[in-house]
């Protein structure tokens, strides 16, 4: 453990994530449903705890014409962030070293106030006083009508998995285990605990499904949730009560498939509801309901209000576009706290079918169903659910796609040396896509052979591994050799020709 780091755990980088729960366009459609008015105009936005970077730099490529601002106190991730950026040349993000807490006391007053922040990831895991300072800068940092996300470990869910945490990180402390043996040795020695029934397993049924999922988990992601000295699940009032200090109030949920939760649980759940007149503790009482594991909020520092009728025309002219359409014959089904809903189906393939032919926008789809057209609340529930399933994204093409066709260009040529990136950007839709190590490899190959046959791209692809170090998987059978590699690769780069290669050009993911 690093003495600068006030107990939070700096062995591992952090992993290259994408959130997309942390975009402005998702951030204001929350905003949007509370009747909350969204940032406008000439925005800013700030990142705390920004990780390697890499989200943010997505995030900056699409909305070229705005300021983006990231911060961490790990030299290690700032230099990456400031590589990339600089490989990308992308001159509308600025990555800073600090520390939260003595930005709480000293926040430069030439960085500025910002219409969004969000910290993502981060507060569950820092000493209170660190969380403290978190607010104070944000009450520096925040322009008046911003909107803030903070995510953490919620209350009631993690009550049964606290043990998991307070063993793998005292039997590293005392045994100084590295912190990816400590992970290895704690999920062996937590197992061996519940098949032995201990008395603590059977009072706490829930920790062996959660020990179930840490096992299949990527090892960095698991140093940073349990290895740090502090880990603090919390209550949602108790976060209300905490960002206080910087005037944030509540808006909303931005875990997608539940920003309408309360209109569609079960009637129980209501009357359970109904009986507290607080919203705060409404909203406690439903994390109790479902019992709620991590929560991604949304609050405002002074809550514009926004009309009825603004939300109207505000909400439907955004537009929407089709990303993964589910299978028609299969039944619609939409992931929610209170487990899985299912879509009417005729009503929802209507809107599939639409989006198929382009874009379109709230207004147009509220339509659709011609015989009886939907009402705004219904379109939007409707949108909120295929929103969070991944089957549309909201259509917001950047007016200069050249800062993220630059930042693909520049991931996909850090891939083939070896970074573990897998997010990129379709420009012409204004969104961020999953894309394979190999599709990128093989992008880079067209760099140098834009008219390279499969065989030519499927050699270079072998070339690239195997100076990496790495082979292929084909039907789960490991390929390392090159002549065993080859016929392989060369199958890999037909498909990359004939069905990755035109549509990543169709979304703008390459030119
Ligand atoms: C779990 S990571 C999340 C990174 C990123 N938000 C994401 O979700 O990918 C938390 C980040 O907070 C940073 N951090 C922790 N304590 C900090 C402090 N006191 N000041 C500044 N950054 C801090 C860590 O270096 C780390 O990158």
């Amino acid at each position: 453990m690093s003495t600068w780091s006030s107990g939070y755990n700096t062995d591992l980088g952090y992993t290259f994530g994408y959130y997309r729960e942390i975009s402005p366009e998702w951030l204001d459609f929350v905003a949007l449903s509370k009747l909350v008015t969204p940032p406008a105009g000439d925005w800013r936005y700030l990142e705390l705890g920004c990780g390697q970077g890499y989200g943010l730099l997505l995030l900056a490529a699409l909305n070229p014409e705005h300021d983006f601002f990231g911060i961490d106190f790990n030299p290690v991730h700032i230099s990456h962030a400031r590589n990339l950026a600089t490989a990308a040349g992308l001159t509308n993000v600025r990555f800073e070293e600090a520390d939260f807490t003595a930005l709480a006391t000293d926040w430069p007053a030439d960085w500025g106030q910002f219409d969004y922040i969000t910290a993502h990831g981060i507060y569950s895991w820092l000493q209170p006083e660190v969380c403290a300072a978190i607010v104070q800068l944000m009450n520096h940092a925040s322009r008046a009508g911003a909107l803030v996300y903070l995510s953490y470990n919620a209350l009631p869910a993690w009550f049964s998995s606290h043990p998991i945490q307070h063993l793998m990180r005292l039997w590293q402390t005392t045994e100084s285990l590295e912190s990816v043996k400590a992970i290895e040795t704690g999920i062996r020695r937590l197992e061996k605990l519940t098949e032995a029934q201990t008395g603590m397993t059977r009072m706490l049924p829930g920790m062996k499904a959660m020990l179930d999922k840490v096992a299949k988990h990527d090892r960095a992601y698991l140093v940073q949730e349990y290895l740090h000295d502090n880990w603090h699940p919390r209550w949602f009032d108790q976060v209300v009560e905490e960002v206080k200090p910087a005037k944030l109030t509540y808006v909303g949920t931005a875990s997608m498939g539940d920003l309408f939760l309360r209109s569609f649980m079960p009637q129980k759940f209501k009357d359970i509801v109904q009986d507290y007149t607080d919203p705060i503790v409404q909203e406690v009482m439903i994390d109790t309901l479902v019992n709620q594991s991590f929560r991604r909020d949304v609050f405002s520092r002074g809550a514009t209000p926004m009309w009825t009728a603004q939300r109207q025309q505000a909400m439907l002219q955004q537009s929407f576009v089709l990303l993964n359409r589910p299978p028609a014959d299969d039944e619609l089904k939409f992931k929610t706290s209170i487990g899985e809903l299912k879509g009417k189906a005729e009503i929802y393939n209507l809107f599939y079918d639409q989006l198929a032919t382009g874009p379109k926008t709230a207004q147009e789809l509220m339509q659709v169903p011609a015989s009886q057209p939907l009402g705004l609340g219904d379109m939007m529930q409707a949108l909120s659910f295929m929103l969070n399933e991944g089957h549309i994204g909201f259509y917001r093409p950047p007016s200069d796609r050249g800062p993220a066709l630059a930042l693909n260009r520049a991931i996909a040529i850090a891939t083939a040396n070896g970074a573990p990136y897998r997010f990129a950007i379709a420009s012409k839709l204004g969104h961020v896509v999953t894309v394979s190590d190999v599709d990128l490899m093989l992008l880079t190959a067209t760099f140098d052979q834009p008219q390279g046959s499969a065989t030519e791209l499927g050699t270079a692809l072998v070339e690239r591994l195997l100076a990496l170090g790495k082979g292929l998987s084909q039907q789960g059978k490991p390929l390392t050799k090159r002549e065993d590699l080859l016929p392989y690769a060369t199958q890999l780069a037909e498909t990359f020709l004939q069905k990755t290669l035109p549509q990543w050009r169709e979304y703008g993911v390459c030119e």
